[in-house]
């Protein structure tokens, strides 16, 4: 998909009134996951005669009036992407024209305006620069960045909305799981499907997420850490987590991932793996694989390790998948190929390998 819609120009106002050095020193120092945020923010508006006043501006929250459409009917949509720090200093982001090209189809299903994949990533590269501080360093550390867009139309009636807001927020991120790389154990949902034919699944919509959460509370109740979906016709066929999208490495050394069958959301951490395995020599499969495939060939052997990814969780082994009456087990350590592949993508990430693809956007 092109965007036609002519790029946004943006105004910049910075904050007088930053987050004192000491406090951001503390979070950056351990900064988890999603709840600390930077001093600046990126906005624009769109009414039915186009995109306007963007901006980059202070942090702060946003006045919405009850009647606010979102809040009714969820037409809402959103990103997520890091900047890394390397360690000469400099500042890059992941692929960022992937997620904006993804916001766009996100914004075609979800009936929400064109956002041009230049704006997308200009409206990053302004708030990465703004608060490059924020950026953390060591580790596996990163500045998490979440563009999102969302009817801002005060009206109930259910209809496309004629004012929609583009926001970015930026937050410094550690691992997803308190874990970090140890595997996670995974719940399989027998009641809760996330995404049907026809649906939303493929795309980033906050609904999505939404539906999935008492499907993960069951998954918690039962002492997993995410959940895993089915299709949602057969309820047969894996699909993906909450979250993240899947992996699964044979005995025989290939590897399989969920075809997209137009119900999956298409991780951009996903497609990289697939690229980044083939260099490697795995012959990289994208297929169906049922959920008895999966349970047997945990016990038989030939599936020797499982592994989750996405921009929040990198790639994570799965220790275990349990579901109502049973479990098998992956094992409770990472296994090498999820360790081999797990260090390619961050290696090309933090730049201490060739990026060979063209991946890397420097911002800073
Ligand atoms: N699947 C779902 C449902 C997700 O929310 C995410 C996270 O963005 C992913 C997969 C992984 O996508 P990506 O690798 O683009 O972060
Ligand atoms: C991401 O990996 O960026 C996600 O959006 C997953 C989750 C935090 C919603």
């Amino acid at each position: 998909m092109t965007a036609t819609a002519p790029a946004l120009e943006f105004s910049t106002t910075l904050t007088s009134n930053p987050v004192p050095v000491e406090r951001r020193s503390q979070v950056l120092a351990n900064p988890g996951f999603g709840t600390n945020f930077t001093d600046h923010m990126v906005t624009a508006t769109w009414t039915p005669d186009g995109w306007h006043d963007a901006e980059l501006r202070p942090y702060a929250p946003l006045a919405l009036d009850p009647a606010t459409a979102v809040l009714h009917y969820a037409q809402a949509i959103f990103e997520g992407l890091k900047a890394y720090r390397r360690d000469d200093g400099s500042i890059w982001v992941f692929r960022p024209r992937a997620n904006g090209e993804r916001m766009l189809r996100s914004a075609a299903r979800m009936a929400l305006p064109e956002l041009p994949v230049e704006s997308f990533v200009e409206a990053i590269e302004l708030l990465v620069r703004a608060d490059a501080d924020w950026v953390p360093s060591g580790g596996e550390t990163s500045l998490y960045l979440r563009p999102f867009m969302f009817a801002s139309e005060v009206f109930l009636g259910v209809r496309p909305a004629k004012q929609v807001t583009f926001c970015v927020i930026a937050s410094p991120a550690g691992a997803y799981f308190a874990s970090g790389v140890q595997p996670v154990d995974i719940w399989l949902s027998s009641d809760y499907t996330r995404a049907a034919p026809g649906g939303t699944g493929a795309v980033k919509c906050a609904g999505n997420y939404a539906a999935s959460l008492v499907a993960q509370q069951e998954a918690i109740e039962h002492g997993c850490d995410q959940v895993c979906f089915l299709d949602a016709v057969e309820r047969k066929w894996v699909e993906e987590l909450g979250g993240m999208n899947l992996y699964f490495v044979h005995a025989n050394g290939s590897i399989v991932t969920p075809e997209l069958t137009g119900s999956i959301l298409e991780g951009i951490t996903r497609d990289s793996i697939i690229t980044l395995a083939a260099d490697r020599g795995y012959k990289v499969d994208e297929r169906r694989i049922s959920i008895d495939e999966w349970r047997d060939g945990v016990a038989s052997g030939d599936i020797t390790e499982v592994f989750a990814c996405g921009t929040a969780a990198v790639v994570t082994p799965i220790g275990r998948l349990a579901w109502e009456g049973g479990e098998v087990s992956m094992g409770a350590e990472p296994g090498p190929v999820t360790q081999e592949i797990r260090a390619a993508l961050l290696d090309v990430q933090y730049g201490r390998a060739d990026d060979a693809h063209g991946w890397m956007h420097r911002i800073a």
